[in-house]
């Protein structure tokens, strides 16, 4: 999904310490440039070994700043101008060695002074360690990273996989689109912090037979979209998502089901568990009344065969007839292709939800942008058009607005 524009106004301090993962620090240094951001970046000598500041000159369109006596700003005081202007100081790589510098609170770098200088309430520090495995699992690294916890920092990662060493195991740093994304997930307004939410995404396909079956034209962008925008806010999501192609947003809990029946087992018992269910599949309405067993063939008759059709269970309104202790706060679609806030308003009523999310089915399936009505008792409002993923986040602070906690 777009990034751009997601970290438009945002000033990163870039910090890179020492280790072979500068070479992702690049492209992380790109990627935050191309999502809006000015990023300046400051380099350890270690960090300098590996990567050149020429480099990450030409990338962010910043003079590097490597040293504490740099001389360039006028009151000589590089760790304090930095971290005064900074939305964020992200440093990546993390070695062991800077980590420990961290939770000692030492300062003997300008990387590790400006950290200690920041002013702590208002300058966020994230930190993506990389470091061989056995670095990251010693418990001198694991009690320092704690402590930097404590102290206040978002540790991202690491992750686990292929190191430059030729071992394998934890202590990789996570790739630059990863951490773009962490870092636009850690902007967001943490509206759904500690809630849970349930979503389900894209089509149902039912089968015809093993070869054929009907299903629809939903790409799943939209609702992989507000599970994404759910976990930026905080909460913990779980994803029911039909056949599609897309990647499972960061941090997202993933069912995947084929049919509608198999997504109304998959949702039911999840739904008592979580407090909110965002109902964006589009599940076929009717399925086949008997999938064959196998292939139906052309008989050589000229005859098609006749095909009977059962309704589908409707998961929402099922759903949404859960007893009040366990039903979730409900969120319904409607996909239309006219009058499309007259239906929504028939199915806030056919349903019993006290939401529902209108939009024009055949202009948005597959499509990377959409405009929504939400429609509930109290009246009609619009989310503008705009990318998928920024109407997701308006939607989740929609729904954080209207949703009570449910009583412990
Ligand atoms: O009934 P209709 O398809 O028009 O309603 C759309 C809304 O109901 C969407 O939120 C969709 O996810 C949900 N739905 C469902 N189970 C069905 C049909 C629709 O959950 N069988």
């Amino acid at each position: 999904m777009s990034a751009s524009g997601a970290l438009a106004h945002k000033h990163i301090v870039l910090g890179l310490s020492g280790g072979v993962a500068c070479y992702k620090a690049a492209d992380l240094a790109r990627e935050l440039v191309k999502a809006g951001a000015t990023v300046q970046v400051v380099m350890t000598d270690a960090a300098c070994r590996f990567i050149t500041p020429v480099t990450m000159q030409a990338l962010t369109n910043h003079p590097v700043y490597a040293s504490q006596w740099d001389g360039r700003e006028p009151n000589h005081m590089p760790h304090i101008n930095l971290s005064r202007e900074a939305s964020a100081i992200v440093v990546a790589p993390a070695s062991a060695d800077f980590i420990a510098q961290l939770a000692q609170g030492r300062a003997d770098e300008l990387l590790s002074l400006l950290c200690l200088a920041r002013p702590i309430e208002r300058v966020p520090l994230l930190v993506a360690p990389a470091m061989n495995r056995e670095m990251w699992a010693h418990p001198a690294t694991q009690r320092n990273v704690a402590q930097v916890r404590a102290d206040g920092t978002t540790v991202l990662g690491p992750a686990a996989g292929d190191q430059a060493c030729g071992e394998i195991g934890d202590g990789r740093m996570l790739e630059a689109e990863e951490l773009r994304d962490e870092l636009i997930a850690f902007f967001q307004p943490k509206v759904l912090a500690g809630r849970d939410v349930l979503v389900t995404a894209g089509p149902t396909f039912e089968a015809i037979d093993p070869v054929r079956g009907i299903t629809n034209h939903s790409s799943g962008k939209m609702g992989f979209a507000i599970a994404r925008a759910a976990a930026e806010a905080g909460a913990r999501v779980t994803l029911v998502a039909g056949p599609v192609h897309l990647a499972t947003p960061r941090g997202v809990r993933r069912i995947d089901v084929t049919s509608a029946e198999q997504m109304l087992a998959a949702v039911l018992p999840e739904a008592t568990l979580h407090e909110i269910f965002v109902a964006t599949a589009a599940v076929a309405d009717w399925r086949p009344a008997q999938a064959a067993g196998q292939k139906i063939k052309k008989d050589g008759s000229g005859q098609a065969p006749t095909l009977a059709f059962v309704e589908n269970p409707d998961i929402l309104a099922t759903v949404a007839k859960l007893p009040p202790g366990d039903r979730p706060f409900c969120v319904g679609f409607a996909a239309e292709s006219h009058d499309i806030v007259r239906h929504a308003r028939d199915k806030l009523a056919r349903k019993g939800v006290p939401l529902i999310v209108a939009n024009n089915g055949p202009a948005t399936f597959g499509r990377d942008d959409n405009a929504l009505v939400l429609v509930d008792a109290a009246g009609e409002r619009e989310l503008p058009p705009g990318d998928k993923l920024s109407l997701a986040r308006a939607l989740v602070a929609e729904i954080a607005l209207r949703c009570p906690r449910r009583a412990a």
